[in-house]
């Protein structure tokens, strides 16, 4: 079940933003995120805004057609609002944008780049199920534009994607990254995820081990969060599956970083590691503090301090861009303040650190014990977190801000 939206401000009808954040915004280039928020089954640990077919039923409004109609007309809003300025990176996520076919993926694609100028060297990803593609589709996506793509492999061992409720075998993976090589992205990136229930350190070394098999470019490895409201939280809570245990998340973390540092993947944010030169610039875009707008039932933007964020269901969404309006549901000017300790919260977590000249007096006072309980260190004027920070990075973030 997806979770339920913030509360906020009232967001315009016609997507308008302040025009200090226009102005703010200058020439920069911003991102585009495209959420496609319809999956074949709901795994049983996911609460992403995501939709089976039995759960949209029938109602036209609902319909991919619909919601690619509407996906379009968000963008000509989005081109209204944002003017004539370079699209650096494009990201479509999910739920599983690789249920659309590839033309519909590429037709997407198509109008972002008539109403955008896109830049020469844009990074354009697509999150990708294994068991939703094959050979000729990704052909299609490279040849639409397409130079990065992201498997979501969670894991090789049968019994914990089981657990997952993942629908993937796990020899798909070595299939799909040799498929999508040989189509020609020039990124190929896959996620896991740890401590699954039943998950012993030898299944998740045996997972790495098969990740690393298929050379990927990037490595996204998520520790499992059990979130309120899914199968999984229901099955923990009456006993059927044990919670997952902070140590042992732990120790798989530690043995990941191992792993992917052997074989040539540095860590560049908490949970992701890449070959140099492959780190994904959608998501660093993020992490920085940057402008994106993302286009789709959910999805959230960032304009210079001004956040939104879209009604959820498909329904409400194409209903409102078929009459006109900005879906989005609400929005928020974030003040000074809570942009610093944003931006404290998400630079701290990146391995080029986080500037010390946004931290206040007291705050730079605190970094000498931190540094002395071996959880930070500093670099020209940059605060980055050790190993043991990693571990602990909420705790250094909580114990560092006033
Ligand atoms: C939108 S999905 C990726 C694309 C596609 N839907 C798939 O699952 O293959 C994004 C990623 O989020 C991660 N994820 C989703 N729910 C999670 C949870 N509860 N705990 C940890 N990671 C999670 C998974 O690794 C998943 O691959
Ligand atoms: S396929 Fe991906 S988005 Fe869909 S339910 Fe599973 S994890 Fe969530």
């Amino acid at each position: 079940m997806p979770s339920a939206l913030p509360a906020g401000d009232p967001a315009p009808n016609d997507g308008s933003l302040p025009g200090q954040a226009l102005a703010e915004l200058g020439e920069q280039p911003i991102s585009l995120y495209l959420h496609v928020p319809f999956c074949a089954t709901r795994c049983g640990y996911c609460d992403f805004n995501t939709y089976t077919a039995a759960e949209l039923g029938s109602a036209p409004g609902s319909s991919r057609d619909a919601y690619l109609a509407a996906a379009r007309a968000e963008l000509v809003l989005a081109s209204q609002v944002l003017g004539q300025r370079e699209v650096g990176t494009v990201f479509f996520g999910g739920g599983t944008p690789t249920l659309l076919e590839a033309n519909e993926l590429v037709g997407l694609l198509s109008a972002v780049r008539r109403l955008f100028p896109l830049a020469s060297d844009a990074e354009v990803t697509t999150e990708c199920n294994p068991e939703s593609v094959d050979r000729r589709y990704l052909e299609a996506l490279v040849k639409g534009g397409f130079n990065r793509i992201s498997f979501g492999m969670q894991s090789a061992q049968p019994h914990v994607l089981r657990v997952l409720e993942r629908r993937h075998t796990p020899g798909r993976v070595p299939e799909v990254t040799r498929w999508a090589r040989a189509a020609g992205f020039s990124s190929v990136s896959l996620d896991l995820i740890y401590g699954t229930p039943g998950e012993s350190l030898l299944d998740w070394r045996a997972s790495l081990a098969a990740a690393l098999s298929c050379e990927p470019d990037h490595v996204s490895a998520y520790a499992l969060i059990v979130e309120d409201g899914t199968r999984l939280a229901v099955q923990i809570r009456r006993g059927e599956l044990p919670a997952p245990i902070d140590d042992d998340q732990a120790d798989f973390y530690e043995l990941a970083d191992a792993t992917l540092r052997a074989a040539g993947l540095d860590w560049y944010e908490l949970s992701n590691w890449s070959r140099p030169g492959h780190e994904c610039r959608h998501n660093l875009a993020y992490w920085r503090g940057d402008s994106w707008w993302g286009i789709g039932p959910g999805a959230h933007s960032h304009v210079a301090g001004v956040r939104w964020w879209n009604v959820k269901h498909p329904r409400s969404y194409t209903e409102a861009l078929t009459e006109g309006r900005s879906p989005a549901a609400a929005r928020e000017q974030l003040e000074p303040d809570s942009r610093r300790m944003e931006r404290v919260l998400l630079e701290s977590r990146l391995a080029g650190g986080l500037d010390l000249d946004v931290l206040s007096a007291t705050e730079r006072g605190r970094v000498a014990g931190l540094a002395a309980r071996g959880l930070v260190e500093e670099h020209d004027d940059r605060l980055t977190l050790t190993l043991r920070g990693r571990l602990l990075a909420d705790a250094v973030v909580r114990d560092l801000l006033d």
